[in-house]
């Protein structure tokens, strides 16, 4: 840093600046040089920050929440609609806060705002312009996970059950119908009628869906291989590859590419790169899990689209711009773009992923700040989540120690007895659940999301308290939210308040064809993988296995030339036992395939 300022009294200055738009990369290098004065000085202006409103935020609390937008594109009320979306505004920024403290000629005394921005983006991504990223020790004990293919439920079972019902409600969809607005945006002419809830053609979500869609089904296929939802899941891929190729940019969605010009200027748009990024993660799990060469390709062209709309803001704008966009919910754009650039080993894919870490956030966590309270839990679950892959692809363990610090604190301060979390959509006050509760407690999504940094914990740490986070949160959170055996009927919320219900919440039970709320996307995709994490692998010279659930089930496991078979008993309130028997068996024959 000391490049940059040399004098002692601003440096205090610069590591703030660090906090606003720096990579956390540089972050680690700060906390391990810090003096504590500096420290201090730090968490002053946090504290400070957060007097002048939630940080990383652009939009007021109210409106970041997904079911208070789908009540606002639905609304008659025009008055409340304008009401609402002339009131947003945006939160003072890190800056703008700063320059309140009237600290602006210090700051310009060295380096020109603008110049400052370019030399920090110069400074984060100089480390990969040649791809100089540092290989992580890929220690032997590194948990991988198994594949889906090699994983089969017993139909019996709970969750065999569970995933039938839910194969059901993928194989009840039509494409034609799921297809209807990117047809309609690709200027293509569209059979059939589009789908209701947040897939119709006035809800600025539209096509979110529709990316769940295509995990879901790819974790399907791997699942069961039912042929039925091949053919389904293959003239989906196609039919978006004709609206994709008539656009000819490589933008591919159900809404206007004008979202994004919206979303660029920091002007009131629902979430456009949250959609974004469930088609692309859709699109690169048909390729890993379906080996679909023609979704690989779909979803490298929307990456150099969506690549050259960042680079046009830095250079027009700077990347302050950029980092201010992000406070409107992104998803888990960070974490898509570093799984495809595990698979293309491109570095533009490595340095787009980087620009959609956001600092804002993980920087408070790199500093082990729980902040959390007044967050939209599931904005920024799914941040971490990429930030996690980062430390996969990198080796950088200030990432690892980011999702240690950040499990820790859901799990300890915003998490209820079933290891869920979030009240209405946000966390809120540590250690204060209780006031809580009621109909709108634990958003299913956010189970999904934290079941996933739960699972990477794990394989990398080994300890038994993730496999028990992971047991709860998927028996109470996920096997709970579908209404029996009943196809594409599910909640969005868990009550959790006394003698509440699940049919009387906000939203109550969903519908087949007019809900598709977020937690429609993932629970068909929890259900569609409910294989996962029950067994992990250890490659070690001498292949190993960890059970890490009890749950009736076969595996292959290939690197062992085995077989095996669990069988669990269900539990009974009369039997304190669980009962397991694990069955081997050596034939060579693999079956599944
Ligand atoms: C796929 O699954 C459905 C629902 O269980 C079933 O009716 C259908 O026969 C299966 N398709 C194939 C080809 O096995
Ligand atoms: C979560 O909190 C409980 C209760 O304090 C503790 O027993 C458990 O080990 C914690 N789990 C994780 C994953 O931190």
């Amino acid at each position: 840093m000391s490049e940059i300022v040399s004098e002692e009294e601003n440096r205090g200055l610069i590591l703030l600046s660090v906090h606003r738009s720096s990579l956390s990369l540089t972050l680690h290098e700060i906390k391990r040089s810090m003096a504590p004065q500096l420290i201090g000085c730090f968490l002053v202006f946090l504290l400070y920050g957060s007097v002048s409103g939630k940080e990383c935020t652009n939009t007021p609390n109210e409106l970041s929440s997904h079911t208070v937008r789908a009540q606002l594109m639905s609304t008659e009320k025009q008055s409340w609609k304008a009401h609402a979306l002339s009131d947003y505004h945006l939160n003072p920024t890190d800056e703008s806060a700063w320059m309140e403290l009237g600290r602006r000629e210090a700051l310009n005394k060295e380096v020109g705002i603008e110049e400052f921005d370019w030399l920090m983006l110069y400074r984060s991504m100089k480390g990969f312009g040649g791809v100089e990223v540092i290989t992580r020790q890929r220690g032997e004990d590194l948990l991988s996970e198994v594949s889906l293919h090699d994983v089969r439920l017993d139909p019996d079972s709970m969750y065999g059950r569970a995933q039938q019902t839910n194969l059901e409600y993928l194989l009840l969809l039509d494409v034609d119908r799921l297809v209807w607005s990117f047809r309609k945006q690709a200027g293509l002419s569209a059979p059939g009628e589009p789908y209701g809830g947040w897939e119709r053609p006035d809800m600025e979500i539209r096509g979110h869906f529709v990316g769940h869609y295509m995990s879901a089904s790819a974790q399907m296929w791997a699942s069961t291989h039912n042929r039925t939802l091949y053919e389904k899941m293959s003239s989906l891929i196609d039919a978006l590859y004709e609206c994709q190729k008539k656009t000819g940019t490589g933008y591919l969605s159900a809404f206007p590419p004008e979202f994004f010009d919206r979303f660029e200027a920091i002007k009131s748009v629902w979430a456009p790169y949250y959609t974004i990024h469930k088609i692309m993660a859709g699109l690169l799990d048909q390729h890993i899990l379906a080996g679909s060469a023609k979704a690989l390709q779909m979803v490298v062209w929307m990456a150099d689209y969506f690549g050259n709309r960042v680079k046009n803001v830095i250079q027009k704008y700077s990347i302050e711009r950029h980092w201010s966009s992000l406070n409107e919910e992104t998803g888990g754009m960070n974490d898509v773009l570093y799984r495809l650039y595990s698979v293309t080993k491109d570095p533009k894919h490595l340095v787009l992923a980087h620009l959609f870490d956001k600092p804002c956030f993980l920087g408070l966590l790199a500093v082990q700040a729980d902040s959390l309270s007044g967050f939209h839990s599931n904005t920024h679950i799914p941040v971490v989540v990429g930030a996690q892959m980062r430390y996969e692809i990198t080796g950088d363990p200030i990432y690892k120690e980011i999702g240690a610090f950040f499990m820790d604190v859901v799990n300890s301060s915003h998490s209820y007895a079933t290891g869920g979390t979030s009240v209405s959509e946000f966390w809120s006050d540590p250690k204060r659940l209780a006031d809580t509760l009621g109909t709108e407690n634990e958003e299913s999504c956010t189970t999904y999301n934290m079941l996933k940094v739960c699972r990477n914990l794990f394989r990398w740490t080994k300890e038994m308290a993730y496999a028990d986070y992971y047991e709860r949160a998927i028996l109470n959170g996920v096997l709970s939210i579908q209404r029996g055996k009943e196809p594409g009927v599910m909640i969005y919320m868990l009550p959790l308040g006394r003698g509440h219900s699940k049919a009387r919440s906000y939203h109550g039970w969903g519908t087949k064809f007019d809900s598709f709320w977020c937690c429609y996307g993932t629970g068909i995709e929890s259900f569609s993988k409910l294989g996962d994490s029950i067994y992990f692998e250890e490659k070690r010279t001498t292949p190993s296995l960890y059970v890490l659930q009890y749950v009736s089930s076969s595996f292959i496991w290939r690197s062992a030339g085995i077989e095996l078979k669990q069988k669990t008993k269900p539990v009974n309130s009369f039997d304190p036992n669980l009962q397991v028997s694990i069955t081997i068996s050596t034939n060579e024959e693999i079956s599944f395939l």
